[in-house]
This record gives structure tokens, C-alpha cells and sequence, in this order.
């Protein structure tokens, strides 16, 4: 079964959220779509916090959350133990983040990347399996620390 992708996004992130939401309907995917829906400012802490909560609740099984550079929505989406959250240039650390880190919550800088990038980035993402072997070990090293 196709995992449901939870999205969200701050004002920053608006126009490529719904670029990004249209093009997973059109593939075919289920998309809970988490806000926001307008341009005005908001909290980007909230909108990750919303995105792991459904990931949390089983809701989703993977997230797309952008802010207008992708930074501040990736470090608050990362503070959850369950969320790895990957901030995203191209289709080769798009990959990587699936590969290596297994990631969950694929970001994006709404302010910084081009939206067809974005597109291919979020196609690769969704396509690739987490190899395990020697990056399960680091990724289990990859919780929470006091
Ligand atoms: C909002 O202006 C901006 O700070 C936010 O979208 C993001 O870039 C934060 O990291």
C-alpha cells in the first residue's frame, strides 16, 4: 500500500506546498494536507509539530514540510524521536536521505529551490527504499540526546 504523505508549510512555503500537493494527487497518492492555506505569517514550529503528530498517530507514513528556506521547519520537525526529517537540493540527496538516513519527512526551502526540482526530488524520495545493513546501525544512533 502507497503510504499516505502528511504536508505542511508556513507562509514561506506556500507556493511550492501546493505545487508539491498537486503533484502527489496526480500520482495518484493520498495527501492530508496539515496547513497552511493562506500567506498569512505564522509559526513554522507548528506546522512541523503537525506533520509529526499525523506521523505519529499512523495518519501518514511520510511527510513534506516547507518553510521558506527549509531550515527552521527541518530543525523543529527533527526534535521529535520519531521524525528524521531531511532537508532536500537536488534528486541525489533526495535519494541519499531515503538511502542512507532513511528519512520520513522529506524539506524543502520554498524560498530556495526551484519548483521542478522540488518535483523531481519528491518523485525520488518517494521511489527509494532505505538500504539497512551498516546505515540501520548509524541510524539508530540517531535519537534524541540530553
Ligand atoms: C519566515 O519568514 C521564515 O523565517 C521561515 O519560512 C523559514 O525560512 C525559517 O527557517
Amino acid at each position: 500500500m502507497k503510504a499516505i504523505v502528511a504536508i505542511a508549510c508556513d507562509h514561506g512555503g506556500l507556493e511550492l506546498k501546493t505545487a508539491l500537493k498537486a503533484e502527489l494527487e496526480a500520482a495518484g497518492r493520498t495527501v492530508l494536507d496539515l496547513g497552511v492555506n493562506d500567506t498569512t505569517s505564522v509559526d513554522y514550529p507548528d506546522y512541523a509539530d503537525r506533520v509529526a503528530d499525523a506521523l505519529k498517530a499512523g495518519a501518514a507514513g511520510l511527510g513534506v514540510l516547507v518553510c521558506g528556506s527549509g531550515i527552521g521547519i527541518s530543525i523543529a520537525a527533527n526534535r521529535h524521536a520519531h521524525v528524521r526529517a531531511a532537508l532536500v537540493h537536488d534528486a541525489y540527496t533526495a535519494r541519499m536521505s531515503r538511502q542512507h538516513n532513511d528519512a520520513n519527512v522529506i524539506v524543502f526551502g520554498g524560498r530556495v529551490i526551484g519548483e521542478e526540482v522540488a518535483k523531481d526530488c519528491l518523485k525520488v524520495f518517494l521511489a527509494t527504499e532505505f538500504e539497512g545493513g551498516r546505515h540501520q546501525r548509524r541510524v539508530a544512533k540517531l535519537g534524541p540526546k540530553a
